[in-house]
């Protein structure tokens, strides 16, 4: 086994030497492969040692020795449907990408690879023995789908995996390889992304390095050229064996459309600079952008990011429905041509301190790109001083900003007011003369946290620097708050003339009228200045993030639907209703504690704080206090809540198996209240949950919202039935899972998917509710899905559909949930909520618990 993988390996080399040398000396010339000498046979006589050639002696090059050589010298780029539709893919979906590539000029802005993800075979191997494409979803098979794409002068891609089943449970390739990399060049596929799930391992690296060598082998031996991306998630650490193997491999587990994702994988994919380079790069998964769950600033700080990482950039959202802004983010050509440049260096970092990241990125013409990052969550300017870049010394430095176009000079310091999770991306070049360029300026600021309707205000502080080697003139701060908003100046927000590094700084009192929702509000800061001879006008803008806290209503409020005036936590964001899961926001199961399941909390992991503003007009809080379920074994925590410093109740410390404990504190008069969590014994694993937690204020006889629960379970499947009997699903009363008293419904849906529910008796009158809810617990596999209601009373009342879904976390448990406004009705009708005569929900393929069918 050894032996072959070692010759795998010298294969690799693109330089052999020639035949009269090849019995006296090995090659081995590159470091690489190093590891995979040392690994696989540790026991093994070190490899010979390398020996120079005699210099009479002609080294002769041979042809490239596999179709897989001199593929993806540059990143590759293209689409693949997962991020977007999960299991959803036809041949529908490739063809209309394809044509969307091609008639939006995304084809002619370099992304050529049009791949297909996991759920396209069917669940059984052929009687040959050969993968299958789904009929139903490619008519045409991949072979029909890939003619079709090569049509268009595009690549054809799809997925399979290195274990026995792909992680939604389609045939895998463990042991099959030689005939599925045939299957598949013989259907002209172009790209093979390989997966991980069910790999049958022992965990070791040699494990990992096998299986994949198998199908790299696999691939070459069809002598087609197919680009061999592995995806076992950084598990082995890839970068460091993966380099003549595949020509990608993903560094993360699975990117989401959230921000607390794209900045974790950052921090990660970051670090392995060294390992990258044409025809082998780190793949820290493919882009979000467009999909919705993030800013269009988070979504630029993204593909940025990706950009500056030299990273794959694979579209990851529905293209023919992309807006205006997804697109020019996706095809901005300035920010292709850094990733795609092809000097194939991934930036390096040349400081990380506090959430500030400079990072650098060398480019064959010289130039040099900078990424200034901001990865806080307030406006900041952030600085590299020349002298930490590999730029050479100048007097003065063209800075373009690859987003905004603009041009600047800058003498020793790369600067940028960088809004919350934004990045400033400039190309970089000495600059002979500055004289035709304005001098860079930067805008940074910052604002105490705003509470709506409290007359003093908060202070807000805006700087400008001058960061050009010419001084500039005449310079003027400003803000523009939303309408309504009051600004007050302080200090004086002008200055004659700004010197080389010199700032001016000035104040305002912000205050937000009466009734502003909480939240966090733009507003946009500037600074306006003259310079050069003839009095150039010139104005710099960034933006600064606003939060807006509310006194806390009447009545009874649950604190997760409280905007928080600040929350730390160590491991990804508290989540809101469900426990902390692992670093990305979304990623938590409903909070468990004791095997008791709550809907609604806090989930942290210790140690945390959380604090709400209660505005003096709070009693009492409750809440259930204990180390989540999901945490197996280890993980302990303490939890305190302060009000205004002082500790009004605590739990002391409580261990995995610890049921609940219930914390009442009385909060009256008090501003501020904290929830701390501190870690216990152990470092990790530390899922500390607040479950239910509420508190009391102002008129504690105020009415408080409910939901109304319209099926609990608690006396069977209540009538339930599918909409479509055609294709089968049952259901059944089951204990397994239940969020309200002890049974929910197993649902056992088609491969297909069906909807599930019941026509109602009489007519149900939802008014003064705002959507539909219920609680689910997936299977081996995530699931989709829609919800839809039918109205009216007719013979046949009408459909109405929307809320779509898609929770891919095998063997969790969340709140799906939509409002009613997202439910559509056909042409002609309105979604009566008072005559509601049926409730739906769809369930793709699977088996599934749910419970709690609820109106919120
Ligand atoms: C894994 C991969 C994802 C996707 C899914 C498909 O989770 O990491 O990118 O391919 O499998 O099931």
């Amino acid at each position: 086994m050894s032996n072959k993988l070692i010759a795998r390996a010298q294969g690799a080399k693109r330089m052999w030497i020639g035949p009269a040398l090849a019995a006296a000396t090995v090659s081995c010339s590159g470091s690489d492969n190093s590891d995979i000498f040392g690994i696989l046979d540790p026991g093994a006589s070190a490899p010979v040692e390398v020996t120079q050639p005699e210099p009479e002696v002609p080294v002769v090059p041979l042809p490239p020795v596999s179709a897989l050589e001199g593929l993806a010298l540059t990143p590759p780029m293209g689409f693949n449907d997962w991020n977007a539709f999960g299991c959803d893919v036809s041949e529908a979906l490739i063809r209309e990408t394809a044509d969307f590539f091609v008639s939006s000029g995304l084809k002619d802005a370099g992304y050529t690879y049009v791949n297909i993800d996991d759920c396209w075979a069917q669940r059984e191997r052929g009687a040959d023995g050969k993968l299958v494409p789904d009929p139903v979803k490619f008519p045409s098979g991949i072979k029909g789908v890939a003619d079709y794409v090569h049509g268009l002068g595009l690549k054809l891609g799809i997925y399979a995996d290195a274990g026995t089943l792909t992680c939604a449970g389609y045939p895998g390739s463990l042991g099959t390889e030689a005939l599925d990399a045939q299957t598949w060049a013989e259907w002209g596929v172009d790209y093979l992304k390989y997966d991980n799930c069910y790999n049958q391992s022992d965990g070791s690296r040699a494990d990992f390095v096998n299986r994949y060598t198998a199908m790299r082998e696999a691939i070459e031996a069809t002598g087609r050229p197919i680009v061999y991306s592995i995806c076992e998630w950084g598990q082995s650490q890839p970068w460091e064996w993966a380099t003549g193997v595949g020509h990608l491999w993903r560094t993360t587990g699975d990117i989401t459309d959230s921000w607390s994702s794209v900045q974790s994988i950052i921090a990660s994919n970051v670090a392995l600079a060294a390992y990258a380079g044409p025809g082998h790069w780190n793949d820290p998964d493919m882009l979000e952008v467009g999909n919705g769950g993030m800013t269009s600033t988070e979504y630029r700080t993204h593909m940025s990011l990706w950009a500056m990482m030299a990273a794959p950039l694979i579209i990851g959202t529905d293209l023919r429905q992309a807006s205006a802004d997804t697109l020019t983010i996706l095809s901005n050509p300035e920010i292709i041509a850094i990733d795609q440049d092809a000097l194939g260096k991934q930036a390096r970092v040349v400081s990380d301190s506090a959430g500030l990241m400079v990072l650098e990125k060398p480019l064959a013409s010289g130039d040099i790109a900078i990424a200034l990052y901001n990865a806080t969550d307030e406006l900041a300017i952030v600085r590299a001083p020349v002298s930490q870049t590999g730029l050479a010394a100048a007097s003065a430095y063209r800075l373009h900003d690859v987003w905004s176009g603009d041009l600047v000079e800058a003498a020793s310091t790369l600067a940028a007011g960088v809004p919350a999770h934004g990045v400033v991306v400039y190309r970089v070049a000495p600059l002979p003369s500055v004289a035709a360029l304005p001098p860079s300026v930067s805008v940074g600021g910052s604002l105490a946290t705003l509470i709506s309707g409290v007359a003093e205000g908060a202070s807000l502080t805006l700087t400008a620097e001058n960061h050009g080697l010419s001084a500039v003139t005449n310079v003027a701060l400003s803000v523009t708050a939303p309408e309504g908003w009051t600004l007050t100046a302080g200090s004086g927000s002008t200055s004659p003339a700004l010197g080389t590094d010199a700032a001016l700084t000035a104040t305002w009192t912000v205050q937000v009228p009466q009734g502003t929702a909480a939240g966090r509000y733009p507003l946009s800061v500037s600074a306006a200045y003259t310079w050069g001879a003839d009095n150039q006008q010139a104005t710099t803008l960034s933006e600064l993030g606003a939060l807006v806290v509310v006194p806390p209503p009447d009545g009874m409020t649950l604190l997760s639907a409280l905007v928080p005036v600040s929350s730390t936590n160590a491991l990804g964001p508290v989540e809101r209703d469900t426990s902390n899961g692992a670093q990305t926001e979304g990623d938590g199961n409903l909070i468990s504690i004791g095997g008791q399941v709550y809907t609604r909390g806090l989930g942290t992991n210790a140690s945390s704080r959380v604090v709400f503003y209660l505005g003096g007009r709070c009693s009492t809080l409750t809440a259930d206090v204990g180390i989540d379920d999901e945490v197996a074994t280890g993980g302990s925590a303490s939890f305190t809540v302060y009000a205004d410093g002082a500790v009004v109740a605590e739990s002391g410390i409580m261990g995995a198996d610890d049921p609940a404990r219930t914390l009442r504190g009385v909060l009256t008069g008090a501003t501020l209240l904290e929830l701390v969590t501190d870690a216990g014994d152990s470092s990790d694993g530390d899922h500390a949950d607040w479950a239910a937690p509420k508190i009391v204020c102002g008129d504690s006889t105020a009415p408080t919202a409910t939901e109304q629960t319209l099926f609990s379970f608690e006396a069977g499947s209540e009538e339930w039935a599918v909409a479509n009997a055609g294709i089968g699903g049952s259901m059944a009363q089951s204990a397994a899972f239940h969020t309200e008293g002890a049974q929910g419904l197993e649902v056992v849906s088609p491969t297909d998917g069906n909807w599930f529910g019941r026509v109602l008796p009489a007519p149900l009158d939802l008014t003064g509710r705002t959507g539909l809810a219920f609680d689910l617990k997936t299977g081996a596999a995530g699931t989709s899905g829609e919800f839809a209601v039918q109205v009216g009373t007719g013979p046949t009342p009408a459909w109405c559909q929307g809320g779509r879904w898609l929770w891919t976390n095998p063997s969790s448990s969340r709140t799906i949930r939509t409002a009613f406004s997202a439910i559509e009705c056909p042409v002609g009708v309105t979604l009566d909520v008072t005559q509601i005569s049926a409730v739906w929900v769809f369930l793709k393929g699977g088996t599934f618990n749910i419970d709690n069918v609820r109106a919120e």
